[in-house]
């Protein structure tokens, strides 16, 4: 057989395969064996992200309109309030905001194909995230060797690859940026803290200030890492005893973002009484309130005292709900499914999170990731495994942070994060996470109550084989006709009286969104 037909073949059966196995429309592009369900983005303008922004009275604000489309866009903001302006060339709006208020906007976004319109709220008050936050953190690729120049391609990456026009916006530098008592590395030695006691960084970030203005220059936000403890995770300097002089570092350098992790304050506090597990997050909250400008503040103490329940009234804006779900390697598929699935069906971890709140499963760990032995290497999620962490992640309304290489992203992990009608489920502005509904067997079915009287559905198959996952309406509380909508491949599939089935493959996923029929 010739070699053109032997290739034509082997390419066909591939295809057969995995539309046999992850879908049922086999026409979707497959890259390196994988499906893309995700289409690409077209050339009309569409606004993307979250609808509603929380500031504070006073604060600087920085908020670039997330938009696809052909570009150049023209960005204008309809009923700005006073004290912010939009550049109508790049779409960032900044300025601040003296009055408390729910100001409602309107974004166009225009360019030589069409128009967008979408409504985007803006409340000026004492609560911030209003929805999960989106960006990236570099723990998972980079772990103890990150550096200035890294954070500083991070951030390009998040413009060129377009993530920035989905909605991401934060850029997060995790442990490792201030001094290493003892280290031998002499980038990492030095003096701790300058004669005002507050924080240095290490050699490896030789310009803290400068690195957070070129992170916002592109319209994004920065993020930092500490901990309550003497030290950090990875043994670097942390907060303990210096708590408002390095808040006063953060505000100073301009960070918008900080996580704040529990290691070594085991030392100081006992984690089994309660008051302890919240000490240190009231202080940094306490402190964090007081900088003149917005900072968001992630808790890290995985899940400890049932720290949902807490989580929010200690000043949190988002709380680790489980340890670290890439602990291990090899480990992170069984991780997905018992920090995932099963933490937030045992408890109910829907009940207390919403705007202002969010519960933190972790990191998406997709694309290349440290495998903790100095190599970068692809995630061991399979793409069915990588579907489902992306879903559930919106389903339950987590923070979508990345953690893998964002300067090396391939087509299918850009697909993964940047399905417009995943993320809407995902920072849906009524802020209500899902919950799981029914479980049978391996299969389980999941819902989220969404805004504008939808709501989104997830099909999940955590079984070894293929199998069909049935959405009965009585279970979701639904009745009637419902548009049934595939939302990874943005495809509407009919009207549905009162249950909807897909046949989903192993580890798999088939996301929804319903909407009822008058
Ligand atoms: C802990 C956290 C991780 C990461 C490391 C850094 O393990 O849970 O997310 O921040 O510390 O050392």
């Amino acid at each position: 057989m010739n070699k053109r037909i032997v290739s034509a073949l082997s390419s066909a059966i591939l295809i057969a395969f995995f539309s046999i196995s992850c879908s049922t429309a086999p026409e979707k592009p497959v890259v390196d064996g994988k499906i893309i369900l995700t289409p690409k983005p077209g050339p009309s303008p569409r606004i993307n992200g979250t609808r509603v922004f929380g500031v504070r009275p006073g604060s600087p604000f920085l908020f670039k309109i997330p938009a696809t489309g052909t570009k150049p866009i023209n960005y204008e903001v309809v009923n700005l309030p006073e004290g912010l302006s939009c550049d109508p060339a790049t779409g960032m709006i900044t300025g601040s905001l003296v009055k408390p208020g729910e100001y409602r906007t309107t974004i166009r976004a225009t360019n030589s194909i069409g128009r967008a319109e979408r409504e985007f709220r803006i409340v000026c008050g004492d609560e911030l995230a209003l929805t999960p936050h989106m960006g990236w953190n570099s723990w998972y690729v980079w772990e103890n060797h990150v550096t200035d120049s890294i954070m500083r391609a991070a951030a390009d990456a998040m413009v060129s690859s377009g993530m920035i026009d989905h909605g991401y916006m934060y850029i997060n530098i995790d442990d490792c940026w201030s001094v290493k008592p003892g280290a031998k590395d002499s980038s990492l030695i030095g003096e701790a803290r300058n004669s005002a006691g507050m924080v240095n960084s290490n050699k490896r970030f030789p310009d803290m200030k400068g690195m957070t203005d070129y992170i916002h220059s592109l319209g994004l936000k920065a993020g930092i890492y500490t901990s309550p403890g003497e030290l950090t995770c990875a043994g670097h300097v942390a907060a303990y005893k210096f708590e408002e002089q390095d808040v006063a570092r953060f505000a100073e350098w301009g960070y918008d973002f900080l996580k704040y992790d529990w290691c070594s304050y085991s030392k100081v506090g006992n984690k089994d009484v309660l008051e302890d597990l919240q000490r240190p997050y009231l202080l940094i909250s306490s402190i964090l309130k007081k900088q003149k400008r917005d900072i968001i503040l992630n808790l890290c103490q995985y899940g400890m005292g049932d720290v949902w329940k807490w989580g929010k009234q200690v000043g949190g804006n988002s709380w680790r709900t489980a340890g670290d779900l890439g602990g291990s390697f090899e480990g992170i598929g069984t991780a997905l499914f018992r920090d995932g699935f099963d933490v937030y069906s045992r408890d109910s971890l829907h009940l207390y999170a919403g705007p202002g709140g969010w519960n933190d499963p972790d990191y998406l760990l997709i694309g290349y990731l440290s495998n903790w032995k100095g190599q970068t290497v692809p995630t061991p999620l399979t793409p069915n495994e990588q579907y489902t962490h992306v879903s559930l992640w919106s389903l339950v309304a987590a923070p979508l942070i990345f953690s893998g290489d964002i300067t090396r992203l391939d087509e299918f992990t850009l697909s993964l994060l940047t399905n417009d009608e995943i993320i809407d489920v995902d920072q849906d502005p009524l802020g209500k996470p899902g919950y799981r509904v029914s479980k049978t067997g391996d299969t389980e079915v999941w819902i989220r109550i969404l805004e504008d009287g939808s709501k989104a559905v997830g099909l999940f198959n955590r079984g070894e084989k293929e199998t069909e996952v049935t959405a009965l309406w009585d279970d979701l509380g639904l009745t009637g006709k419902q548009k049934v909508r595939d939302l990874w491949r943005q495809e509407d599939q009919g009207n549905y009286s009162d249950r909807y089935t897909a046949s989903v493959p192993e580890h798999g996923v088939v996301m929804l969104r319903l909407w009822p029929v008058n």
